[in-house]
């Protein structure tokens, strides 16, 4: 075979497709081959001197990793909410925040006032962020603009982000993020909306592959949610859902009885969602910088989840309020600093299994033949000081399906 790039003279970590999640799967001095934007060959050692290619690239030793993929964010988005970290820190909660008009109501108000253009180049910004960070795919959720027009635009701009920074976006509708004030005394009148009109018009215009709930006390109920649930799967669209965060609403249980992709923040699960999850595959996804950043004190059940077999991912949760944070390997510090994971875990969290949180784990998410070669190289010795060491690495080369 005739190749587009070959790597060669690099160590390789989270190869392969099955994860044993105490391990890395390293090659030590391995070269990978790309042809159409796919990996092709990995060949240990200097096994590579045989092929031919256009471009030889020769990372003397470097670490080539997969791209990480950050499976959780709400990144689109207009204004600041700068002023809710300080009066969190004087004690009030999220939730009088939220029930004051502020929280995710008052990003509502500046992101409906924002042009899709000027949406756009603020979004812009925090995505670069996490590419420099070494993210290779996005997850970007809409749910600021609650009504057609504006939710439509936040997933327009999020697709723009994709093409402009040559990285992949999945695309989340999240219209029941939070009620929007038109529809303040007439709930059930939102959810048909969300149901009978936005959804249909997602499906046919594929402006979202997957829709995500807040199931949530400040949210949406679990029978409101189920609504939601049957109409996406009606259309063909995956389901996920922001669960369990505050307290325990229902949501998890919910997505694994549709069996859903993921169930996401997962603080309040108790043993049967634990289970119910680990029996229909469902993905439970760690957002350590929303925990950090209300200053909460209920922790995931680490230990029930991993012994009973749950995939664990990892992500940001990028948003103005309860995480803003631009920083994927941060967050997955965090992970391990406070929630107990080990850094393998973590790794895989951000990889392998952030891509199984968005359904696409058979083509995305580990170094091996077949996958879509969105690779990194780390001027590194070992991959754990990408955890451990913060703020401190940046990768040399970036290859998104092996285009630099
Ligand atoms: O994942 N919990 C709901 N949604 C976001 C927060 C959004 C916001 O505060 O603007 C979250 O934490
Ligand atoms: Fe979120």
């Amino acid at each position: 075979m005739f190749f587009d790039l070959i790597i060669k003279n690099a160590n390789l970590a989270l190869t392969g497709n099955t994860v044993n999640s105490a391990e890395l799967n390293c090659l030590y001095g391995a070269s990978v081959g790309i042809k159409d934007g796919i990996i092709e060959a990995i060949w240990e050692a200097d096994k590579a001197q045989e092929a031919s290619s256009s471009k030889v690239i020769d990372a003397s030793g470097q670490w080539l990793l997969p791209g990480f993929l950050d499976c959780h964010t709400h990144l689109v988005f207009a204004g600041n909410r700068a002023d809710e970290f300080a009066r969190r820190a004087r004690g009030e909660s999220y939730q009088q925040i939220a029930a004051s008009g502020g929280g995710i109501l008052s990003t509502v108000r500046a992101t409906r006032e924002a042009s899709e253009d000027e949406l756009f180049e603020v979004s812009l910004v925090r995505a670069k962020a996490l590419v420099s960070g070494g993210v290779t795919h996005l997850e970007i959720k809409s749910g600021y603009g609650l009504d057609w027009d504006n939710e439509a635009k936040m997933l327009r701009v999020a697709q723009r982000i994709g093409t402009a920074l040559n990285i992949e976006v999945s695309c989340t509708y999240l219209g029941a993020h939070a009620l929007p004030p038109e529809y303040s005394t007439n709930r059930a009148a939102y959810v048909d909306i969300i149901c009978n009109n936005h959804l249909p018009k997602l499906a046919q215009l594929k402006l979202a592959s997957a829709v995500d709930m807040f199931c949530e006390g400040i949210g949406f109920n679990a029978s409101e949610c189920e609504r939601i649930i049957c109409a996406a799967q009606a259309l063909g669209l995956k389901i996920k859902a922001h669960a369990e965060q505050l307290s325990r609403s229902g949501g998890a249980a919910l997505i694994a009885q549709y069996q859903g992709l993921s169930a996401d923040h997962i603080e309040y699960l108790s043993l049967p969602d634990i289970k119910a999850m680990a029996k229909n595959n469902v993905v439970g996804v760690l957002l350590p910088g929303a925990f950090y950043t209300l200053n909460d004190t209920q922790k995931p059940p680490i230990d029930a989840l991993r012994n009973a077999g749950v995939t664990l991912a990892v992500s940001t949760d990028l948003n103005p309020g309860s995480s803003p944070i631009g920083s994927l390997l941060l967050v997955a510090n965090m992970a391990v600093n406070q929630f107990q994971l080990t850094i393998e875990e973590a790794l895989w969290g951000i990889t392998l299994h952030a891509a199984k949180a968005l359904g696409i784990e058979d083509s995305r998410g580990s170094i091996a033949v077949g996958k879509r070669a969105d690779v990194c190289l780390w001027p590194i010795e070992t991959p754990e000081q990408l955890i451990v060491e913060i703020g401190l690495h940046a990768p040399t080369k970036i290859w998104s399906a092996g285009r630099e």
